[in-house]
């Protein structure tokens, strides 16, 4: 099914995120260009970092400490993450609190689509061994992995996940309708897409698209998006 919110594009608000980290600095580009940018100018996107640092249990910044049981690898502590977290939910309400990991439900389209519907939420960007299990287990409503390999941190997969759910906010794309035909929309890849010149390098463009035909050439899109579905990810079909 594809996210309501999708055809509701008269329906403009404020979606709040927050995201704590231990390197606000990697956060910053992301949400500074293009489409990122245009939706916090245009007041529809607000994306916040918080220096995880600033609940530091000592002067030195301590944030992690050694493992119970032993192994290599440090792991972030529960005091200054439930200080963070609890400091913030004294003047937001979190629709969800969500903590990036590669042992969490694999990041879908279907799942931008839901988290694009929500108004608040709260990023948890995980370091070095990851965070303590008991703050998994009291404050984090959903734990998101950009795939199967590991990251030095949970900084990058958060802006992979900020980026797609900001772009599906009503009024955030000039032709909304366009997020409509992105691949995995409707669980199809998208078709492909052409612009002038009209031939390059002995290729022309397919001539169903120059017809000026809209059912047509909607017809011929939705075969090239089964076709190529078909041939690269046949585990997304749907009949
Ligand atoms: N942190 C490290 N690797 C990650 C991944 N694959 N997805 C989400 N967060 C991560």
């Amino acid at each position: 099914m594809i996210a309501g919110n999708l055809y509701n594009a008269d329906i403009c608000r404020l979606m709040q995120i927050d995201i704590i980290t231990v390197a606000p600095e990697l956060l910053e580009s992301p949400f500074s260009h293009s489409i990122m940018k245009r939706a916090q100018d245009k007041g529809l996107l607000a994306v916040r970092t918080h220096n995880l640092r600033e609940w530091a249990i000592n002067k030195h910044g301590q944030v992690d400490d050694y493992q119970y049981g032993g192994g290599a690898g440090m792991v972030m502590m529960c005091e200054p993450l439930a200080n963070a977290i609890e400091h913030l939910q004294k003047t937001t309400t979190y629709d969800e609190i969500i903590y990036m990991t590669p042992d969490g439900k694999t990041f879908n389209q279907q799942t931008a689509n839901q988290l694009s519907m929500k108004e608040n939420l709260l990023i948890i960007c995980g370091h070095y061994k990851g965070i303590d299990q008991r703050i998994r287990d009291l404050y984090v409503t959903l734990e998101i992995s950009i795939g199967d390999y590991v990251l030095s941190g949970g900084e990058l997969a958060a802006a992979v996940v900020v980026d797609s759910i900001g772009r599906l906010i009503p009024g955030v794309l000039n032709d909304e309708t366009s997020a409509l035909f992105d691949s995995f929309q409707d669980n199809l890849l998208a078709p492909p897409v052409y612009t002038r010149p009209a031939e390059f390098k002995g290729q022309k463009v397919p001539d169903i698209l120059l017809t000026g035909h809209p059912v047509k050439i909607e017809d011929w899109r939705h075969e090239q998006s089964v076709q190529k579905t078909t041939e690269r990810r046949p585990d997304i079909l749907r009949d």
